[in-house]
């Protein structure tokens, strides 16, 4: 049913739990977690993320949705509505920045994907692990080809929203999440059981405590958890504004929050014991790589995996399609509450996404200044990913949590979370985290890694 015909609205709390779903589980979880675990020492960070993620990412993501719903408009409109003749709405806009930022690399990763689908398919990549490496440095070394390839993610990222809210986004949604799922359950049985997977296992799931209190791994823990859960840029607060107010929005954050979560633990099922038992396997220092070395060799291992591969790759394709739908969104839908007409502005967003992207894709070994830095010893893709979700998301959700917990007040967040009768367990619990536990934390965390930062 749509409620207003001119924003849209879910078609049922299904639909609503599978976009929000859709828009979290993506290359965060099955590209970004393994990772972030492989540079940030293995089960420590695992430790940290979930820390992070339920303690300071799932109460903001009900503050999102309270605040969406509450206001049914896109970020910007929705501080600006709650909190008149202020400059909240500020907040709003430097989410809708970092959806644009981060779409602008995220397109890159996902043409990558898409590209991988086509050399399972055909048996492109195989060898050993030194020839599957150099596969992948070549390709993301191919400028032409990876400017098409991302040009082409946000051109059907694009044609998706044009269809708007409930055909686009909830149809694709239906179909990816169940079978991703299932694909992920199957080939982390299959890593489980090559030999070497327990030392893969131990990495994973055995912490080194020495790393608790560097900063800098609790930062990327954190930058992780909003990143994955779509949190701290208004992607959240987009998406409860077209929910109804019949949805119970806690139970569906917990649905979106947990099935986020196993999806990326399942990813680190599949790539630790995979590539632990592989010859001369180093989870530090293989970088954005890593999926993309390990898991054709695990396909090589399935009878069938040529087919499996191709399947899988499709899928994390039909994932990331999906993240990029709600990246895109949240720009489109401040947009279009300005009074645009959604085409415009999905196009007006798209060609200039694609310029923006332009660097981070010639960043991969294409143009030497900008796979190294100078001074900054990392490429300009990897600078993106750091600023916008290592600060930007951080920032952002210790805005909203400020924002939620004392300005609008959590007390109307509740109130709002509880109309029509809907069940909130532990609403005492929730505005002692949002007032006082996240923004405390998050501010703790961001001082703690600038000063880090700034003392080289
Ligand atoms: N959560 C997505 C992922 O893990 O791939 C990325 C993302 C989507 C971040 C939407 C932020 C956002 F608003």
């Amino acid at each position: 049913m749509i409620a207003s015909e001119n924003r849209g609205n879910w078609g049922s709390r299904l639909g609503f739990i599978l976009a929000a779903a859709g828009s979290a589980v993506g290359l965060g979880n099955i590209w970004g977690f393994p990772m972030q675990v492989g540079k940030g020492g293995g089960a420590i960070f695992v430790l940290l993320y979930l820390v992070c993620v339920f303690v300071i990412c799932f109460p903001i993501m009900i503050a999102e949705l309270a605040l969406g719903r509450s206001s049914g408009k896109s970020p910007i409109e929705a501080f600006a509505v709650t909190k008149p003749r202020s400059g909240w709405w500020l907040v709003g806009t430097m989410g809708v920045l970092a959806g644009v930022g981060i779409l602008s690399f995220y397109a890159v990763i996902a043409g990558w994907t898409l590209a991988y689908v086509w050399f399972t398919a055909t048996g492109a990549v195989v060898g050993t692990s030194a020839e599957i490496g150099a596969f992948f440095g070549a390709f993301v070394a191919d400028g032409n080809k990876n400017v098409v390839l991302s040009l082409a993610v946000l051109v059907i990222t694009a044609a998706i929203l044009l269809g708007g809210v409930q055909k686009g986004i909830e149809r694709a949604a239906k179909f990816m999440m169940p079978a991703l799922f299932g694909l992920l359950i199957l080939l982390g049985l299959r890593a489980l059981t090559l030999p070497g997977a327990s030392e893969g296992l131990a990495y994973y799931l055995k912490p080194d405590w020495n790393e608790i209190s560097n900063p800098q791994v609790i930062n990327a823990a954190l930058g992780q958890a909003f990143f994955s859960l779509s949190l701290g840029m208004g992607a959240m607060i987009t998406y409860g504004s077209y929910l109804s107010k019949q949805t119970n929005a806690v139970t569906s954050a917990v649905w979106v929050a947990s099935l986020d979560t196993a999806v990326a633990l399942l990813a680190g099922f599949i790539i630790f014991p995979a590539g632990f038992s592989i010859m001369g396997f180093d989870p530090s220092t293989s970088g954005p790589g890593l999926i993309f070395a390990v898991l054709p060799q695990l396909f090589a291992t399935l009878p069938g995996g040529q087919l499996f591969g191709t399947f899988f790759f499709v899928l994390l394709a039909l994932a990331a399609l999906t993240s990029t739908i709600s990246l895109l969104e949240v720009p489109t839908s401040a947009l279009v509450d300005r009074g645009w007409p959604r085409k415009k502005a999905v196009l007006v967003l798209t060609a200039s996404i694609t310029a923006l992207a332009i660097p981070s894709v010639l960043s991969q070994g294409a143009v030497a200044s900008l796979s190294s830095l100078p001074g900054l010893g990392m490429d300009f893709l990897t600078l993106m990913a750091t600023v916008w979700n290592n600060w930007a998301l951080p920032i952002g959700g210790f805005l909203i949590s400020i924002f939620v917990g004392w300005v609008w007040g959590a007390d109307k967040a509740v109130a709002e979370l509880t109309t029509e009768g809907a069940h909130f367990p532990f609403a005492k619990g929730w505005v002692f985290l949002i007032k006082y536990v996240c923004p405390l934390a998050i501010l703790f965390i961001i001082i703690m890694t600038a000063r880090g930062f700034f003392a080289g």
